[in-house]
């Protein structure tokens, strides 16, 4: 059974970079978009897209073009997301966004689209570098998931130097930890997993893992992974690396419901930067996370998506002509009253 999100119209004008910039020669255009999500129920890609309709809508004011957003869910289901990208081909989309369900499979979607001559922008899960090359008007927007990796990392390197001991609370010398991971073979999961671990061991720092599990981006899953690591090693684990936010609430969640108490509270890491984290990090529930900025994306792909559309020069901050990756940022106590601003 497919289901959609729903068809959700944004007549929005375009005022920003690249959109809608009319030239006194130039027709001013209307702009059909189709987004399709991989699944409804992901904060950070509920975030992304909130955030794109928002920027398309904020563009109202300006200029006598108008964008219509077509969006929809494939709710995990590739083959649903083939015939949607083919609905937003016969619906008229001159442009359309995809976060694909699955990152080696995007066979289809190229040639369905290729055919029609409709350019598509990826995003947020990248595809292989060879599915990208086999047109020019293919794109990818996203960030640099090794760059996460390494902050995440390198937030628990500078709690230890300023305070070992609180983190070594066993006093072994050892940082016993344990990993939650996104979902199996997202390019996020498996570079973040890899280069956390990896950055804190290159300073120096020696690591016990204690459990790596796979909670596929999920809080209730992290938060029931959590629970068996606790119940496995009760008292012993004192780093927590999430691969994202939610997973490092799931597992925020089971400490609570373990009973754990402030003086035996693991660090716990995670990455996107979530309003929701950034309130456990006032808290003091989480020690960091790391920005994917997901506000920086969204514009992205609506500045581009306009810009192949109108034929106005392509954003500045397109790599080959195809990639937009914008940098993650850290984010500690010390600096998460500035993003909660923003968030
Ligand atoms: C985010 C996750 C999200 C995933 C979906 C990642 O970049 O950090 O929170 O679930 O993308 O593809």
């Amino acid at each position: 059974m497919r289901r959609t999100l729903g068809l959700l119209c944004a007549a929005a004008m375009l005022a920003a970079a690249g959109c809608g910039q009319t030239s006194p020669d130039k027709e001013p255009q209307n702009i059909k978009i189709g987004v399709s999500i991989y699944d409804q129920y992901d904060t950070f890609i509920g975030l992304l897209t909130d955030r794109f309709l928002r920027l398309a809508r904020e563009k109202e004011e300006a200029l006598d073009t108008t964008i219509t957003i077509l969006q929809e869910s494939a709710a995990g289901n590739q083959i649903d997301q083939n015939v949607q990208v083919e609905d937003f081909i016969q619906s008229g989309c001159d442009v359309i966004c995809i976060n694909i369900v699955d990152r080696t499979d995007a066979s289809v979607i190229i040639d369905i689209a290729e055919a029609a001559g409709i350019p598509v922008i990826f995003f947020n899960r990248e595809l292989v570098e060879e599915d990208l090359e086999r047109w020019d008007k293919l794109y990818y927007v996203g960030a640099e998931a090794l760059q996460s990796g390494r902050m995440q990392g390198q937030i628990l390197i500078d709690l230890c130097r300023s305070g070992f001991k609180q983190v070594d609370r066993n006093g072994d010398g050892l940082l016993q930890y344990v990993m939650l991971e996104g979902e199996a073979g997202h390019q996020d999961a498996i570079m973040r997993t890899q280069y956390s671990v990896s950055t804190v061991e290159a300073a120096g720092y020696r690591l016990e893992r204690l459990g790596d599990e796979i909670a596929n981006w999920n809080r209730a899953q992290a938060d029931n992974k959590m629970t068996q690591f606790l119940e496995a090693h009760p008292n012993a684990i004192e780093v927590v690396f999430s691969n994202n936010d939610e997973m490092a609430l799931g597992t925020i969640d089971a400490l609570h419901r373990a009973g754990v108490q402030p003086e035996d509270w693991p660090v716990v890491l995670g990455i996107d930067g979530t309003p929701a984290a950034l309130q456990a990090l006032e808290e003091g529930e989480m020690a960091g996370t790391v920005l994917n900025n997901a506000l920086g994306q969204a514009q992205s792909m609506l500045d581009l998506a306009c810009a192949v559309v109108v034929g106005s020069p392509l954003p500045d901050n397109l790599e080959n002509g195809k990639y937009i990756r914008l940098p993650y940022e850290t984010i500690t106590p010390a600096n998460v009253a500035r993003y909660k601003e923003t968030s």
